[in-house]
């Protein structure tokens, strides 16, 4: 336990870009680093005897290199899996990709999975959408040290849907991702067979992730604070591991399975020649019925289920998958200071390529498109344990705090409100609390907004790249009354009413200055969407991307926009214990943009 403490106390002075001496003024935000610590070390979960697995396998985490682009292979961490027991058809591996294989399961199915800490460093692996028992789910608790095996034993009990597996150890979950370890895992059901729904050739995976490489092609990852509070973005666009991914297809129907496995960028995925996209499920499954969309947002952590129909295009036509352009999700200063993304990315919310499908083969006949896909069992409001008091999830950014309900990620320090009686469904809302209290409050006093905003500036505007001059800046905020914000909103002085109130406006300033668009995911079970409402400060940028959204299909994460406040409503049966709710900003995650539900 020591050592992996004193490992992500050195990692964090190391990849903040600040210096002990910057943190010497600012004892609230030890404090707070302090108290993201406290990680327990268990002894790994074995085997156990009475459980008969339908499937088995082992799943390998190390390192590897990969050939991405020309020239130099790419050292990558990634995912490699030996099947054991079960159909072959549970495994299959994308040639030449970093990502991991793809896990094909029925529902009902029993799974053990062995996992092998083959790397230098420790790592968990979670199963992004999965309904399994707490200590199945990968909580960073569950972190395994190089050389050591945890074994996951469950059944299966979603209904057909992509999930993700992918680590989540504590602090260093972008870092793996961002290096290659992710991948997507199926879930079939009977409701989905019978629609007989495009299969084989006929259905494609598409991961997107965005990386940045150096001149030897290796990949860069964030190196300082700005990369971490904004997220971390690339130069290339990757589908499946590869640059300017193609895909050959016939002119019929296809069913396009499609993961967003950036670290943090935010796509809007449209076809370039205007045609709308036909979507039969998200993150939780297949909708009810297809909804057709122009465009649709799809956010780190989020998935969709296209039906793409070539029919009717000549052989040689293509039609690409773009990113459309958009604003809104990232702080004003960002663009207004421009340095503050990597001078090499590319724009948040710009206009691009995502892949191309390219009709080699003429066909003449295609599946048709059920007009009913699934029957969804929707809880009413009134079947909620709260009707009338969401449960909150309130976000609050500021330069160097990412909190949610007022507070960083800290293990064993469960809220009231954080406790949830098993086998009840709760209805929560997400918001932005920009004063960091973790209330309903959106306090915002002029004044400190100023103040927020000058320190901010002192922060920000030195180099990207030169780490003392960003120390200096992070220094400078602190003397100028942005800083002293911050320390009192870090410090989580309750009983300091005067002290808590003014960090809280300084927050407030800051929390204005960066607000931006989080994809907040909760473990366990997806859950529905009940309502979304924007203030109307921010309505022009919403419109840029209101039509993405879909409503009418299960989550388990969600975008919420700057000004934004998400209702939704989520089952929290069958298991006890510790799931875990976060913003799927990886960045974020990582900086303490995760708090626990204790389900008892
Ligand atoms: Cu995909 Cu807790 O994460
Ligand atoms: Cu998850
Ligand atoms: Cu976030």
């Amino acid at each position: 336990m020591s050592s992996l403490k004193n490992y992500s106390r050195r990692r964090f002075l190391t990849q903040s870009g600040l210096g002990l001496v910057a943190f010497a003024g600012m004892p609230g935000f030890l404090q707070a680093m302090e108290g993201m610590h406290g990680m327990p070390k268990l002894t790994p979960n074995k085997a156990s005897p009475n459980f008969k697995p339908d499937v088995e396998f082992d799943l390998f985490c190390q390192s590897g290199s990969v050939s991405i682009l020309p020239g130099q292979q790419t050292q990558v961490q990634q995912y490699t899996a030996l099947l054991k027991t079960g159909p072959k058809e549970t495994l299959t591996n994308i040639a030449g990709s970093y990502l991991g294989p793809l896990i094909n399961l029925q529902k009902g199915q029993k799974v053990r999975i062995n996992l092998y800490n083959k790397l230098t460093e420790p790592t968990v692996t979670h199963w992004h959408g999965l309904h399994v028992p707490a200590n199945m789910d990968g909580h960073p608790q569950f972190t395994i040290d190089p050389g050591e095996i945890l074994v996951y034993e469950f059944e299966v009990l979603n209904r057909a849907g992509m999930n993700i597996y992918h680590p989540h150890p504590h602090e260093t979950t972008a870092k793996q991702v961002y290096h290659g370890l992710a991948g997507a895992l199926f879930i079939h059901d009977e409701e989905e067979a019978k629609l007989e729904l495009p299969a084989g050739e006929y259905e494609i995976p598409i991961v997107i992730q965005d990386r940045l490489f150096d001149e030897q092609n290796q990949l860069i990852y964030a190196r300082n604070m700005h990369d971490r509070m904004t997220g971390f973005y690339g130069n290339r666009i990757l589908v499946n591991g590869r640059p300017d991914f193609q895909i050959d297809v016939a002119s019929r129907a296809y069913r396009l399975r499609i993961l967003n496995g950036s670290t943090a960028r935010i796509y809007k995925l449209g076809w370039d020649d205007g045609t709308p996209l036909t979507v039969i499920g998200v993150d939780g499954g297949l909708l009810e019925q297809p909804e057709v969309k122009p465009y649709v947002m799809l956010a780190p952590g989020e998935r969709l289920d296209v039906w793409a129909d070539f029919s009717g295009r000549n052989e040689g036509s293509q039609l690409v998958m773009r990113s459309l352009d958009f604003s809104g999700v990232l702080p004003k200063m960002a663009g207004r200071m421009g340095g503050m993304m990597h001078a090499n990315a590319l724009p948040v919310g710009s206009n691009y390529p995502v892949f191309t499908a390219r009709v080699t083969k003429k066909v003449s006949d295609s599946p048709k498109l059920p007009s009913q896909l699934s029957k969804i069992n929707w809880h009413p409001i009134s079947t909620t344990a709260n009707p009338d008091k969401p449960l909150p999830i309130g976000i609050s950014e500021g330069p160097m705090a990412m909190l949610l309900n007022g507070r960083p990620y800290k293990f064993d320090d469960i809220q009231d409100f954080e406790r949830i009686k098993v086998n009840t469904i709760q209805l929560m809302e997400i918001f932005h609390a920009h004063g960091g209290s973790g209330g309903h409050g959106k306090e915002s006093a002029p004044a400190a907004e100023e103040h927020g905003g000058m320190g901010m500036m002192g922060g920000m505007k030195h180099g990207n790249d030169d780490q003392k001059g960003n120390g200096q800046g992070m220094m400078g905020m602190g003397h100028k009354g942005g800083g002293m914000g911050m320390m009192g909103g870090m410090k989580h002085d309750d009983d300091d009413q005067k002290s808590g109130g003014q960090g809280m406006m300084g927050m407030g300033g800051m929390g204005m200055m960066m607000a931006m668009a989080h994809p907040i995911h909760l473990h366990g079970q997806q859950f529905q969407i009940v309502s979304r409402s924007v203030s109307a400060d921010n309505a022009a940028d919403y419109a840029t991307v209101r039509d993405g959204f879909i409503e009418n299909g299960l989550k388990d994460t969600v975008l919420v926009m700057p000004g934004e406040n998400v209702r939704i409503i989520k089952p929290f049966q069958d298991f006890k214990g510790l799931f875990m709710y976060h913003c799927h900003n990886l960045e974020h995650e990582d900086m303490g943009m995760m708090r626990d539900f204790l389900i008892e």
